[in-house]
């Protein structure tokens, strides 16, 4: 069992979970990419949902009036939200003001002062839409003026390239907030799919005599794209899939899938079982990865011909716990894949005999539970039932829901989170020490990457994964197929 030993010490009993109510949320890169596709579409579905009651302020480099502000935000909405209204966006565009300037530059910063005093603003929430880079630049800032005393910060990710930068950002940002008061976003813990985990596997009495190395023989947990890099080739470049996804958004969910019960609902109660299966998670074996790199990414824009950064990666994980010893889990995330999907795969172990077996009769398949957690989420048992006709063979048949279907719509991840932050609610947010503790497991992946191997774009990507798999019968199940 290991432990981040060169992690800071956080004394979680002294973690307040449910602060007070934010009186004014301001966003950092509100001219950037991400509140265009992201932030300003779930602040119009608060609006719509009478949740934001608060002013918004932007502040960014660009040399824009409030007026191109506004504007900016108007299409970023109309182009984001089906059927948007006229008057929910007007009532939106009324909260909107922007603080223009550098940040390097200390009037920004009294500008935003005197922006916040004028609302009578005493509890903000400060987002960091931001490049990486500027989080501790951002963060001291805030401290300079005061405003880290009267209010908390949400994080974007990526929360830093590797363990050690992941340790240092977090003690420069807890030179300047509580850990209390910093919100690091992981948008899939924000996703329905996701959090129903938790429902799923402790509201059902059915699953848990089973969720364990008695009777599940492996898991396996994919997250694939069929999108490439899309542009992004210089960031992506920086990046690639492990840090992109499987650090990160991959590893949350295993957590979710692997963890212990929570000892109550206090939602400290949550991370701490996250951050203990974490903790019995084996650092990643290189000879138990597989990194790949679609054909055509040298290719984009922004990326050398030479390129060894990953677009595809499969590794084999060990839980060293009590419930999970010696059950491989598999993970792979990838883009240029042949769909689009996140899916858990809890593979069963066979029953211990055939009963009613006759010489030359195929052996049933496993019993799998499939939880699709991405568009088309909801949960298909694939069982076993007796083939029609005089033989005892049998054959699979799926039992399907789709949550959709089901239990209707539900929000955007963003939209929830960031109403999650203006509540001050941090049960949808990552810790520190569960954030430290998955860059620890994917820390010999990124020293010691090994060979990359090259695939077809709509491939399921390189053949060679499947050389992690322990048995010679095992395979790697394709998501279900869309629909
Ligand atoms: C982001 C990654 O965090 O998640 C992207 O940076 C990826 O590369 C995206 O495409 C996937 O999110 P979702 O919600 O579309 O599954």
């Amino acid at each position: 069992m290991t432990n981040t030993s060169d992690s800071t010490h956080i004394d979680t009993s002294q973690i307040v979970t449910n602060q007070p109510e934010a009186d004014a949320l301001v966003l950092f890169g509100a001219t950037g990419d991400l509140a265009k596709r992201k932030l300003f579409p779930s602040l119009y579905h608060l609006e719509h949902s009478g949740v934001l009651q608060v002013p918004v302020i932007g502040v960014a480099r660009s040399d824009w009036s409030d007026d191109e502000f506004r504007a900016h935000a108007r299409e970023s909405i109309e182009q984001h939200v089906d059927e948007a209204e006229a008057s929910v966006i007007d009532s939106l565009m009324g909260r909107l003001d922007l603080v223009q300037g550098d940040y390097a530059d200390e009037a920004t910063w009294n500008e935003l002062v005197e922006t916040l005093d004028g609302h009578g603003s005493q509890t903000a929430v400060f987002y960091m839409a931001i490049p990486p880079s500027m989080f501790p630049m951002v963060a001291e800032s805030l401290a300079s003026v005061g405003l880290n005393q009267r209010g908390r910060i949400v994080v974007e990710k990526p929360f830093g390239r590797d363990l050690e930068s992941a340790v240092e950002l977090n003690k420069t940002l807890h030179s300047v907030f509580a850990e209390d008061h910093i919100f690091r976003i992981d948008h899939y813990l924000g996703k329905e799919a996701v959090e129903d985990l938790l429902v799923f596997r402790f509201a059902n009495t059915l699953l848990e005599p089973v969720w364990n190395r008695h009777y599940v023989r492996s898991v396996q947990v994919t997250m694939s794209e069929s999108i490439g890099i899309e542009g992004r080739g210089n960031f992506y470049e920086g990046v690639g899939a492990i840090r992109d996804v499987l650090q990160n958004h991959l590893l949350q969910v295993v957590a979710l899938l692997a963890m212990e019960p929570p000892a109550g609902s206090d939602p400290g109660f949550l991370q701490d079982e996250k951050a203990k299966v974490i903790n019995a998670m084996r650092p990643i074996d290189c000879s138990s990865l597989v990194r790949g790199q679609y054909v055509g990414y040298r290719d984009e824009e922004g990326v050398p011909e030479d390129s060894e950064v990953e677009t595809y990666a499969a590794a084999r994980l060990e839980i060293d716990s009590w419930r999970w010893a010696g059950v491989p889990w598999y993970v792979r995330v990838g883009k240029g894949l042949a769909e689009s999907a996140t899916e858990a795969v809890i593979e069963l172990k066979s029953p211990p005999r055939m009963l009613f077996d006759e010489a030359g009769s195929p052996a049933p398949e496993r019993n799998l539970i499939r939880l699709r957690l991405g568009k088309n989420d909801g949960v298909t048992f694939a069982l076993q039932a007796k083939t029609p006709g005089p033989d005892m063979d049998s054959e699979e048949i799926d039992v399907d829901v789709d949550f959709a279907a089901a239990l209707g719509e539900r929000q955007d991840a963003y939209e929830r989170l960031l109403g999650d932050a203006l509540i001050g609610s941090l049960r949808r947010f990552a810790r520190q020490d569960v954030v430290e503790g998955t860059w620890r497991i994917v820390q010999p992946a990124l020293d010691e990457p090994g060979p990359i191997y090259p695939y077809f774009r709509t491939s399921w990507g390189p053949s060679e994964a499947s050389t992690i798999l322990v048995n010679d019968d095992d395979v790697w199940y394709p998501p279900s197929p869309s629909r």
